[in-house]
């Protein structure tokens, strides 16, 4: 790894036992560039990342390119049929290789001076290199890839954190989605004025949905107290099991016993009365997903790993993935999916499809763009969590456990 900065370490030790628990961070972690370069070594590159659906890539050659924080990966089918993933870096004099989002090839021409390499990241052609130029050691790096249940992951790390009790705990509750079979309907980057954590912080959290998305908040009960959502939960616990759902209940998101391991999670939230999904007058704007008979009226939520939260409605997923531009930007990448069988225009209407998720993160860039404006004033100080930000406390904790982790 990198060397880092012994007073770096010094300064992120004292301002994290500096910080106080239920409190938000300190400044100067979201303004230091320091912090930022062991973040991208400890956080970010550690982790795994939602790098889009299998069916993105169904055939071989089939490609896309997924960016986080510095990196850059070419995600593609390769000929044994698998999802492999190759840092977009040319072995020769590191030019990026591949500058297209995605797309379907038999080899990657690197533009700089013309390196060819295969899509199992073999380097095939090299013009005028010596006679004893080792081929087989200037292949494109591997970046680790996995997929859970149909979605592709991608980690900047040899020693990724282990997936299997993430993929065996979530196999039920993705089963009843069918995420296996699903399709990428809609796609949709949202770049953010605002450094990453404050992304991600902002998504932990809806104490601010009903001042801030009066749409969300009108289908949505989460920011209700515990008695009233009690109260919009029952009656669908009780259509649940006609509608072909479990009640399923995960909690793993606290991996401070399990270092090294991924955090997950998973639970079902009623929407309210009327609302059989999250569209703009609550009927449905899919098919059902998977086997589903039926509308419960809820809303599954699932988060794997750090980045990549989904929100699974009876007939469409949302796929929502927050990381690092740089120390000042950070992006939000957006995937609707539906059944793959579902057929635009017939069954799906994008416009539909994407109508709340979309205004409510546009809502969102501006209320983080905001917040960082704020948090870099002289006269910022960090604040205390209302009972409402409870998830964004356990994330905060969970962001100092790991910035401490060598
Ligand atoms: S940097 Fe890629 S061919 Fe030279
Ligand atoms: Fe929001």
């Amino acid at each position: 790894m990198t060397g880092l900065n012994p007073n770096t370490l010094n300064t992120v030790e004292a301002l994290i036992a500096a910080h106080t628990p239920g409190y938000a961070l300190e400044q100067r972690f979201y303004t230091d560039p320091a912090i930022y370069e062991l973040e991208l070594e400890r956080i970010v590159n550690r982790n795994w990342v939602l790098a889009g659906h299998q069916s993105e890539l169904a055939n071989v050659g089939d490609f896309k390119v997924v960016k986080v924080g510095r990196e850059s990966a070419i995600v593609v089918r390769s000929p044994d049929k698998s999802i492999k993933a190759f840092a977009n870096v040319c072995r020769h004099r590191g030019s990026l290789v591949c500058l297209e989002a995605a797309g379907s090839t038999r080899k990657f021409t690197c533009p700089y001076h013309g390196w060819v390499y295969d899509t199992d990241g073999k380097l095939v052609a090299a013009r005028d290199m010596p006679d004893d130029f080792d081929w087989g050691a200037h292949s494109l790096n591997t970046v680790s890839c996995d997929t859970i249940h149909g979605l592709i992951f991608i980690c900047f790390s040899d020693a990724p954190p282990a997936l299997e009790n993430c993929k065996r705990e979530l196999a039920e509750p993705m089963a009843m989605f069918d995420f296996e079979n699903l399709k990428v309907a809609a796609y949709r980057e949202y770049p953010i004025s605002g450094n990453w954590k404050l992304s991600i912080e902002n998504y932990q959290e809806c104490y601010h949905c009903a001042t801030a998305h009066p749409d969300y908040a009108r289908m949505h009960t989460l920011m209700l107290d515990r008695k009233k959502r009690e109260r919009v939960q029952a009656p669908m616990l009780e259509r649940m099991e006609a509608c072909g759902l479990k009640d399923i209940n995960i909690d793993r998101i606290d991996t401070s016993a399990r270092p090294g391991e991924i955090g997950y999670g998973y639970g079902r939230t009623a929407l309210f009365d009327g609302y059989q999904t999250g569209s703009k007058d609550g009927s449905p704007v899919a098919p059902l997903l998977g086997n589903l008979k039926g509308y419960d009226g809820g809303a599954s939520d699932f988060s794997l790993g750090a980045f990549s939260f989904l929100l699974a409605y009876s007939d469409h997923v949302v796929a929502y993935v927050f990381t690092p531009v740089d120390l000042n930007n950070s992006r939000c990448d957006i995937y609707w999916l539906v059944r793959a069988n579902a057929v635009e225009g017939k069954d799906y209407n994008v416009d539909e499809l994407v109508w709340l998720w979309d205004i409510t993160t546009k809502a969102d860039k501006t209320i983080i763009a905001n917040n960082f404006k704020g948090v870099r004033s002289r006269y910022y100080k960090p604040g205390p969590f209302s009972g409402m930000e409870r998830n964004e406390k356990r994330y905060v904790d969970w962001l100092l456990q790991e910035l401490a982790r060598p």
